[in-house]
């Protein structure tokens, strides 16, 4: 069985668990996500990329996230006078340090159930780096281009792995996963860097565009597992419907690969990573 599974994953690039975390465990992550950000004072750091003036703290903002559990808003929830609706109705996601930093996001993320699937993946020592809770929030939800996750999270060789679990039913309506299944093989196109100043910006590694052959939806309901490579193009559209779309994703590498000093993402002395 698992080497079934770890030759499609080799194949497509993704795999698909179904009723992977029970309704009791989503909605736990669900209420503690929004006792996070309701904990989030009004007054505290709206973020996000609006304009050229805002960059510079938008960017130290975005790099103290890393190790810390941050709120960033949706560029539609948020006008001159401050969010539009609730702090969790405006609110995009919390990262990116959730799952070392949160007692209830830390159980979560290393469940036996959770290491198990990265061993069905192909780690061996896997060091969780990562974590959002993600809102898409109904009517406001932005869209997340096509992208690669070693984009951002760059290791050599490439190991990064990432798991995200569906809280709630996602469709194409409310902004579910697309992927292209096999699309990793293509490599990996371009790098986010971190510059000196903390300023970021991207390097191209192949100058053919992402190629994206006949994506497909994955519209899954609540509990469902995805697991996928780094390489695999993934996105989501805006949600325009009524209904939320909450996800977790979480985020590993192999220990054993080397870690390059302009990730954007690094650990910190007082806050190392983690492994299970
Ligand atoms: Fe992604």
């Amino acid at each position: 069985m698992d080497g079934i599974l770890s030759e499609k994953f080799q194949r497509e690039g993704y795999l698909v668990f179904d009723d992977f975390v029970s309704s009791r465990q989503c909605q736990a992550l669900i209420d503690r996500a929004l006792e996070i950000t309701e904990a989030h004072s009004q007054e505290g750091p709206i973020s996000m990329f609006t304009t050229a003036e805002d960059r510079r703290a938008t960017d130290e903002y975005f790099m103290k996230s890393g190790r810390d559990i941050s709120l960033f808003f949706e560029e539609e929830a948020v006008d001159k006078g401050g969010l539009l609706g609730s702090t969790s109705e405006a609110c995009n996601k919390i990262g990116h340090a959730l799952h070392d930093l949160d007692p209830v996001f830390s159980e979560f993320s290393r469940a036996s159930s959770v290491r198990e699937v990265s061993r069905k993946i192909g780690l061996v020592d896997p060091v969780l780096i990562q974590s959002m809770f993600i809102f898409k929030n109904p009517k406001v939800g932005g869209r997340v281009d096509w992208h690669q996750d070693a984009c951002f999270l760059y290791t050599d060789p490439i190991t990064v792995k990432g798991f995200w679990f569906a809280l709630e039913d996602a469709d194409r309506e409310n902004g579910c996963l697309w992927v292209a299944p096999g699309g990793h093989r293509q490599g990996l196109k371009r790098r986010f860097i971190r510059g000196e100043d903390a300023d970021t910006h991207f390097v191209s590694l192949d100058s053919a565009p992402i190629e994206v052959d006949d994506p497909i939806p994955l519209e899954v309901p609540a509990g469902t597992l995805v697991v996928f490579d780094g390489c695999l193009p993934h996105f989501s559209s805006a949600n325009r419907s009524q209904r939320r779309r909450c996800a977790y994703t979480l985020h590993m590498i192999e220990r054993s690969a080397d870690y390059p000093a302009d990730n954007w993402l690094r650990p910190t002395l007082d806050r190392p990573w983690r492994g299970f």
